[in-house]
């Protein structure tokens, strides 16, 4: 329980954002020739609860080299910011990587305005209990809704807006349209507003299959989560044990691919919409993708989207980046 229910704002915007809604997107992504389902809608509370022990699994590297990089380099890059600061948030999960920013933003100003943009409403909860109760300088203005929608609705400031977008959620977008949505974001900073966003960086198949397919299974049930959800809210007749998870390397375009495969032929009846989908066996639903960077590719990134690559900090191990993107 928050202790200082004051300093939290939460702003949802429900259905009101552009995230497509649930219905929506099984209607056109299961209707298609090449069946897909967007990766946002992961993240309900038990998805969101279920991508929190994922950040745990030893097989999961990213979480702990970001952290790494966001603990040792905080300093570092507030001061490569620049100060006075605001900071934003997109898909700030429950923020446990944000608190050693806040506290080094801290040590150089006396107040500070964090505002975290998720779909996650649990998510923005918990990162709210875990911020504020030890940091009273703190406040915290949450959009419950899309990260676009969320950047649209920030309205004026005098300090300098830094946009964290950390734990590789850049990687669920194509590189364009990874450029093409920063180009958009531009619009709702000033010049000088940074971006500090963590990319994972491309490395050797077994790691990253491993990554995202470990040994006890988390990351399989995340994945289902989407059958859990069709299930329990669209009222599908739909068994999660007919589905296997898959996670695939595409080495060649650097991207890991998740699927949920059929293991039989089946028709889910999705009556509340009026669907019959059939599979095939071994018919696969597209959910994620997961894109990986060289650094020359960072640095296409920044060109791609009019930005300047001031900074680009690695962990210990180089598997792992945060880079500071300057809007001009
Ligand atoms: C991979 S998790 C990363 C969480 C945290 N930033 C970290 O690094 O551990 C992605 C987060 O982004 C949120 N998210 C995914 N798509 C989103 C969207 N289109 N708009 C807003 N939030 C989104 C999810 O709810 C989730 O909390």
């Amino acid at each position: 329980m928050r202790s200082r229910p004051h300093d939290y704002e939460l702003l949802d915007l429900g259905t009101a954002g552009h995230a497509e809604s649930l219905s929506d997107a099984v209607v056109r992504g299961l209707t298609s020739e090449r069946k897909s389902l967007p990766c946002h809608l992961f993240y309900d509370e038990r998805g969101s609860r279920l991508f929190e022990r994922i950040t745990q699994l030893d097989e999961y590297y990213p979480t702990r080299a970001d952290e790494e990089i966001l603990r040792d380099r905080a300093r570092e890059i507030v001061a490569a910011t620049g100060p006075p600061i605001e900071l934003v948030e997109l898909g700030s999960g429950s923020s446990t990587k944000t608190a050693p920013l806040v506290d080094a933003i801290l040590e150089l100003q006396e107040t500070l305005d964090y505002r975290p943009i998720d779909v996650s409403r649990a998510a923005l909860e918990w990162g709210a209990d875990s911020l504020l109760p030890d940091r009273p300088e703190l406040r915290v203005r949450a959009v419950c809704g899309d990260y676009e929608d969320g950047l649209a609705r920030l309205g004026p400031t005098t300090r300098r807006r830094l946009v964290l977008w950390l734990g590789s959620s850049i990687g669920n977008l194509t590189r364009p349209d990874a450029a093409a949505f920063l180009r958009r974001a531009r619009r709702s900073l000033a010049p000088g507003d940074a971006f500090l966003i963590g990319i994972d960086l491309r490395k050797d198949r077994a790691v990253l299959e491993a990554a995202y397919d470990d040994a006890e299974g988390v990351t399989a049930e995340f994945n289902k989560n989407l059958l859990h959800r069709l299930r329990d809210e669209l009222g599908a007749h739909v068994d999660p044990d007919a589905f296997v998870h898959r996670a695939v390397y595409d080495v060649e375009d650097g991207t890991v691919r998740m699927f949920l495969e059929s293991l039989r032929d089946q028709i889910v009846r999705i009556e509340s919409l009026g669907l019959e989908v059939p599979f095939t066996a071994g018919e696969r639903v597209h959910t994620e993708d997961s894109t990986k960077y060289s650094l020359d590719e960072i640095a296409r990134l920044a060109e791609d989207s009019g930005t300047t690559l001031e900074r680009t900090w690695l962990d210990g191990e180089a598997r792992f980046s945060e880079s500071l993107f300057r809007r001009g």
